[in-house]
Parts: C-alpha cells; sequence; structure tokens
C-alpha cells in the first residue's frame, strides 16, 4: 500500500527500543513508504565507536571522544534494502557492525559530552521535518516534540533470534544463549545509564513485534501514524 498523501508530509516520526526490537527494518520501510528521511541514530554511535578503535581512542576518554564526536562528519545513503553509513566518506556500513564495535559502542555512548554532540547533529538532520529516526533517546531526548513516537519492544528469545539470522548472514558464528546474553547485558547497560536512558516516552504508543512480520510492523506503525495524524 503506497501513502503518498500530503496531509502527512514534513512530520517527525520518532521510534525508540532495545537492541533486536525491529527498529532499523521498521523504521527505514516507514520511511520508504512516506518519502521520508531515515534516520539510524545507532548507527552514529557505533561510526564514533568504529572510528575510536581504528585510532586508538579509549572507550572510557570522554575528551577525546567528544572532540571527534563534534568534528566527525557521518553520512546516509538509504537504498532499498540497505542503509549505507559514510564517515569522512568512507562506506563503513558492514564495519560498524562488527562484534568489536558492538561490545564497546554502549561505553561511547554513555558519555554526557559525547550525546550532546550525536543528539546536535540528529536535530539538524530532522529540523525539516519527513524523518523517521529510530534509537534509545529519539522519543525522549532528540525529537520529544515528535509528531508520533512509537516504543517497539519484543522478547529477548525473539530479539536474540532476529540477530542470530543478520549474524549468520554477516558470516558470524554464534548461539542463541550467547546472543541473548548480549541483549541482556546492552539493555541493562543501555538502560540504567545515567544520561539519556532508554525509557518508554509517556506518550510513546507501544508496539511488540514478538510474534509479528515485518510488512505486519510496518502497517501497524503506518496505521498508528494515519489515525494518530487525522
Ligand atoms: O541500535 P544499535 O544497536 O545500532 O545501537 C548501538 C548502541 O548505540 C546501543 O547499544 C546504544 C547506543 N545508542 C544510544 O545510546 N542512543 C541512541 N539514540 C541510539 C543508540
Amino acid at each position: 500500500m503506497t501513502y503518498n498523501l500530503s496531509w502527512l508530509k514534513d512530520k517527525v516520526i520518532a521510534i525508540d527500543g532495545p537492541a533486536g526490537s525491529g527498529k532499523s527494518t521498521t523504521a527505514r520501510l516507514v520511511a520508504a513508504r512516506l518519502g521520508y528521511k531515515y534516520l539510524d541514530t545507532g548507527a552514529m554511535y557505533r561510526a564514533l565507536t568504529y572510528f575510536a578503535l581504528r585510532h586508538g581512542i579509549s572507550p572510557g576518554d570522554e575528551g577525546a571522544l567528544t572532540a571527534l564526536a563534534q568534528k566527525l562528519s557521518i553520512g546516509f545513503e538509504t537504498g532499498e534494502s540497505v542503509n549505507r553509513v559514510f564517515l569522512a566518506g568512507e562506506d563503513v556500513t558492514e564495519e560498524i557492525r562488527s562484534p568489536e564495535v558492538t561490545a564497546a559502542v554502549s561505553e561511547v555512548s554513555a558519555h554526557p559530552g559525547v550525546r550532546e554532540a550525536m543528539v546536535s547533529k540528529q536535530r539538524k538532520i530532522g529540523e525539516k521535518g519527513s524523518v523517521v529516526a529510530e534509537g534509545r533517546d529519539t522519543t525522549t531526548v532528540v525529537f520529544p516534540d515528535a509528531n508520533l513516537k512509537i516504543y517497539l519492544q519484543a522478547t529477548a528469545e525473539q530479539r536474540a533470534q532476529r540477530r542470530l539470522i543478520d549474524l549468520a548472514r554477516a558470516g558470524v558464528a554464534t548461539t542463541i544463549e550467547d546472543q541473548i546474553a548480549d541483549l541482556e547485558r546492552r539493555d541493562r547497560y543501555d538502560s540504567t545509564r545515567e544520561h539519556s536512558p532508554l525509557t518508554r516516552a509517556s506518550d510513546a504508543y507501544v508496539v511488540d513485534t514478538s510474534n509479528c512480520t515485518v510488512e505486519d510492523q510496518v502497517e501497524r506503525v503506518l496505521t498508528i501514524f494515519k489515525t494518530a495524524m487525522s
């Protein structure tokens, strides 16, 4: 179904939720249906982490990471099935999903200086509207006045299962137990950190994706959007 209706133009949709809840796929496809930009805020924290690790900057070095976050140029090119991520012009789409980056990104993204620099870049990208942003704090901090807020959730088992499929495609061998443990560790870290923890905004619509196909998730968000805007 195509939603190319003029009354749905120029809005901001913010989607938050834990790792593996389906945010990226849902947000990218909702954006494509609406002709909106897709903003993957997690990819920005990952790109910064990748650059830092490559240049020997420790995930605990807030000063160096903040300075880097302020000057680093991060770009996106959203295609049919993938959102390509560029760091100073270099395509780092695959590199930012490596286990090393995944292990370090929660610590890097917990620094207030890093968050401030990233939030300012994210608001700039979203300032003209027509954007679907997703992450951990897009409904609470980045776009507190978003026209629509969605909180996606799914059981840890379902989320781990999805990760397993993604990682197998990327040639990474792992087990469901390891993935559940890793997701629970990241959930704990992302939800209990002092600055901008992952929380459900009181005005967010909760969508449980545990037993949903991707198409179901996209349709549910679009239906909520159309209803909320009418
Ligand atoms: O969505 P993701 O797994 O690619 O996000 C990577 C990490 O970045 C995640 O562990 C927490 C952090 N993150 C954040 O702190 N704030 C956001 N808005 C998005 C992601």
